[in-house]
This record gives structure tokens, C-alpha cells and sequence, in this order.
């Protein structure tokens, strides 16, 4: 009967092409060519009831037998492709475990840390003790008891950092407080040391900053004398810096009688060599004593305070303290 096709060749012919799509888009292109609104077997099947009637029940039973396998084909076929793009899609994903992980880079301590931390093994070796104090201080801890009396020009404006406007709260301008407090704290005999941050109305430039490092140290005890004071400084930067010329020359501190300056030798950011000045020290003067309580007929004592930053300079040969501050990770990196 022509006008109506074959349609069990047209069943195997999809149902070949079908199984063999290679693809998902190779398969759509296939159900709109069976099964589409165009397709044959659709146009067929929509128009039964123009068909002589004696035809109708055969060819409705098996266009639909037709299109059932075509379908089946398709769902086998499109399920197996589904399958195989997400195997595929999970291999191209897939983590390779053997691969190195992201490394996350060490830190370090700073190198002030470093140079705090080995100082401190130092004098503890030497029966010290480390102090801790408040980096905001009173006027009296900070200058009044270290017989740096009101009027005195390091008590000025120009170089103290004062808090809300009078004159009795202050960063400290250096850790000597720390000492005022350990000797009210208790009778001799002392021998502690006061690491920490201290702040100062200075310009900045290679060798200076406003915020900078101390240690400072006090020993009081009976019998101390300069060459107590000498023989320690001098232990402690050997310990320190290693063979190096050191030069200790007189100086004045309101809470020191006498004082001296230290310095060492080393080489400055335009390749000189010069004295780079390291330390303060002297022996404690009674006046000091007396206002902690001590009586300064019975007790003698020495006291020096370094400057950490400095220290790392001349350790580590860095020619200007501001590398020190400004967190640059090529600087800080040559210290792990
Ligand atoms: N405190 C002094 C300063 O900061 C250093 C120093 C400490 C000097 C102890 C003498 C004795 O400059």
C-alpha cells in the first residue's frame, strides 16, 4: 500500500542509527528525525483517521510498536551517553593525590625577637632574671625615682611621648622603670634584666626611630663595683657579636654615678667603619636607692640598658634601622 512506509524497516534503520550515535547531539538529531513533529512516522500516526478504515488498527498498532522502540532505543542509548560524559567529566576532574600540596611559607621570628631572645638566654646564664612593665608608665617610675627630677630636659615635651596632655602619663622612654618596679617589689640582693619596647620624640634616620628596643639591666648587691659593671658588658657582647672592638667612654645619666657610654665598632651603610653606640650604664646612684627604699650605705649596684635594634645592626650587619620596621618580607625573609 503506498503512502504508508515500511515501518518495520523504519524502526530498525532509527533503532541502528540510534545505537550507534556517537553522541548526545548525535542522538536529538536522531529523535527529531524519528520522532519529531516532521518525522514520518508522526505525520503517520497523526493522520490514522484519514486511512481507509480497514488499515486504521494495523497501521496505529504498529507505528506505535515503532515508535515504542524507537524510544527504547533512545532512553538505552541516551543513558549509556549520559554515563559515559559524566565518567569522563569526573576523570578530567579527578584530584591527583600524588601531586605536592600548596606549601605554605615558615615564618620566623622577627629579628629584633631573635636578638631579644638570645640576649636573654645570655644573662639568664649569668643568674639573671627577665622583668616585664607597662610600656605606658608614670612620670615618677620613668624619671622622678631614676633622680631625673620635674624640670629636667628629658622630661620636656621634645622628647617624651606624653598621654592626654599633662605630664604624669607617658610611654616610657626607656625600660628603666621596669627597674624602680623590681626594687619596690623586693630587698635585694637583684639581678634582672627589663627587655621591651620604648618610645621617643626622635627624628627618623638610619640609626634612630621613635619606637625602639631595649634591655636593660640591674644588678644590686653588696660590694659591686665598675669592674662588675665592665667585666659583664663585656662578657655579654663577646657572647653576643663575638671578638669586637668595644669602646667605653665617660658619659652622664641622671641615675647613674659614674656612667659611660658603650659602643662598638661596625660598618655604616656608606661602608665605614665607625663606634655605633650600643649602651648606656654606670653605677647606680644612691639617690636612686634611697628613693626605692634601699639604703644606699649598705647596697651598691650597676645598671646598663642596650639598644635591641642596634644590637641587631651591628649582628646582622644592617645598615639602617628603618629595614627593621617596615615589615618588607625580602628583608625579614634573610632571617628564618
Ligand atoms: N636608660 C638609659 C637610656 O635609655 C640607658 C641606661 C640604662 C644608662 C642604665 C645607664 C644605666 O638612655
Amino acid at each position: 500500500m503506498s503512502g504508508i512506509p515500511d515501518l518495520t524497516a523504519l524502526a530498525a534503520e532509527a533503532v541502528a542509527l540510534i545505537t550507534e550515535a556517537p553522541d548526545l547531539e548525535a542522538l536529538e538529531a536522531a529523535r527529531v528525525r524519528f520522532l519529531g513533529r516532521r518525522a514520518p512516522l508522526t505525520e503517520l500516526l497523526g493522520s490514522i483517521g484519514t486511512l481507509a478504515p480497514d488499515e486504521r488498527g494495523r497501521v496505529g498498532r504498529d507505528g506505535n510498536a515503532a515508535r515504542r522502540a524507537i524510544e527504547d532505543a533512545l532512553d538505552g542509548r541516551r543513558g549509556h551517553l549520559e554515563a559515559q560524559a559524566m565518567g569522563a567529566a569526573l576523570e578530567a576532574d579527578m584530584a591527583d593525590v600524588t601531586l605536592p600540596g600548596n606549601g605554605h611559607a615558615l615564618g620566623a621570628l622577627h629579628p629584633i625577637t631573635q636578638v631579644r631572645l638570645e640576649v636573654e638566654d645570655i644573662f639568664l646564664g649569668m643568674g639573671y632574671a627577665v622583668a616585664d612593665g607597662p610600656e605606658v608608665e608614670t612620670g615618677f617610675n620613668n624619671f622622678t625615682a631614676l633622680n631625673t627630677p620635674d624640670g629636667h630636659p628629658a622630661r620636656s615635651e621634645s622628647d617624651t611621648f606624653f598621654i592626654e596632655g599633662g605630664t604624669d602619663v607617658l610611654l616610657r622612654t626607656q625600660t628603666s622603670p621596669v627597674q624602680i618596679r623590681t626594687m619596690q617589689a623586693g630587698p635585694p640582693p637583684v639581678y634582672v634584666i627589663a627587655p621591651g619596647t620604648v618610645y621617643r620624640r626622635d627624628d627618623v634616620d638610619a640609626t634612630h626611630s621613635p619606637m625602639f628596643h631595649q634591655v636593660e639591666g640591674l644588678a644590686v648587691d653588696e660590694g659591686l663595683s665598675f669592674a662588675h659593671l665592665k667585666g659583664t658588658i663585656t662578657y655579654f657582647l663577646q657572647q653576643l657579636l663575638g671578638d669586637r672592638e668595644v669602646r667605653v667612654i665617660p658619659h652622664f645619666f641622671p641615675f647613674t654615678e659614674p656612667s659611660v657610654d658603650v659602643s662598638v665598632a661596625w660598618t655604616d651603610g656608606h661602608g665605614r667603619t665607625d663606634w655605633l653606640e650600643v649602651a648606656g650604664a654606670g653605677m647606680v646612684d644612691p639617690n636612686v636607692f634611697a628613693n626605692v627604699g634601699y639604703d644606699p650605705e649598705r647596697w651598691t649596684g650597676f645598671a646598663f640598658g642596650f639598644g635591641l635594634d642596634r644590637i641587631a645592626m651591628v649582628r646582622h650587619g644592617i645598615a639602617d634601622i628603618r629595614l627593621l620596621y617596615e615589615g618588607d618580607l625580602r628583608f625579614l625573609g634573610q632571617f628564618p
